[in-house]
């Protein structure tokens, strides 16, 4: 029997949703009958996936969003309530990692960069989201996108580890201040996601990720796809008693 997630007639916010795991869970979310955003620094990325999503009978909106510029994310959550009457979930993806070294090799400009890239972003999306799914009235979701780097350490990647733990204290926080009034706020864990520039590279070499896989438990990468699902359970009416949780997608890396 197929899930009922509950999302005909929800309003999804993607920020980064023109591709990776945000794209796929656009096309999940519209295909269970709800309206989503997609929301993108690359328009035109937005702007397929949307496309996509309209062509197969789903409902969904592109629009460009640069997470480092708050007015964007504004904007964005107002296009929601003005097109589609409000918002239900935020879906706050966006993040990156500018240096694979020791701290003490990592250029100093750097540390503004990662933090306005992984966690102010994270910062706008939950300052904005939040109010419009109050104003909205039925309750609602934001998910945002941690890391493995958010629960535990790696050698060789400290900032951007610093940033994940920012995501999730700051996630947990939220969900603290707002779970009486129905929102929800929690973070995915991914370990290592089969991204498309690692697809690329294990074509050129198939042995390109061995080093990765050896450390996860159950012996393979993560697949955009579960990263999604995990969006969808999060954000549905059978997660209505989880806030303010890690929820690792590792296969059991955080468990080791
Ligand atoms: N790749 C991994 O193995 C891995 C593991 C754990 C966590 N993560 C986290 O997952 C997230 C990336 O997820 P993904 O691979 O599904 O997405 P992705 O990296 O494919 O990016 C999704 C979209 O974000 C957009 N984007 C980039 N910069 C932006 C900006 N400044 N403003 C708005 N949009 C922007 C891109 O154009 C892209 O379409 C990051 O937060 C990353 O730290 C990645």
């Amino acid at each position: 029997m197929a899930i009922d997630y509950g999302f005909k007639d929800q309003v999804a916010l993607v920020v980064g949703g023109g591709d990776g795991s945000g794209s796929i869970f656009s096309t999940l979310f519209a295909q269970e009958g709800g309206k989503v955003v997609v929301a993108d620094v690359r328009e035109e990325a937005a702007q397929e996936v949307a496309e996509r999503i309209k062509a197969a009978g789903g409902e969904a909106t592109a629009v460009k969003l640069n997470v480092l510029d708050e007015t964007d994310m504004i904007n964005a959550v107002k296009l929601c309530e003005e097109k589609y009457g409000g918002l239900h979930y935020g879906i706050n993806i966006v993040g990156t990692s500018l240096d694979f070294c020791d701290l003490t090799q990592v250029p100093s400009e750097n540390f503004d960069k990662m933090f306005h890239i992984c966690v102010q972003s994270t910062f706008f999306g939950l300052k904005h989201q939040i109010p419009a799914i109050l104003r909205t009235g039925q309750g609602g979701a934001v998910i945002n996108m941690g890391s493995n780097g958010s629960l535990v350490a790696h050698k060789d990647i400290g900032l951007y580890d610093a940033c994940k733990h920012a995501v999730l204290g700051m996630s947990k926080s939220a969900a603290l201040d707002f779970a009486s009034r129905g929102v929800r706020v929690n973070v995915i864990c991914p370990g290592v996601m089969l991204s498309r520039g690692l697809k690329q590279a294990l074509e050129k070499d198939p042995h390109f990720a061995d080093k990765w896989i050896q450390d996860i438990p159950s012996g393979k990468l993560q697949t955009y796809e579960e990263v999604a699902h995990t969006f969808m359970f999060l954000c549905s009416k059978h997660a209505a008693s989880i806030t303010g949780v890690a929820l690792p997608v590792d296969g059991g890396q955080v468990a080791d």
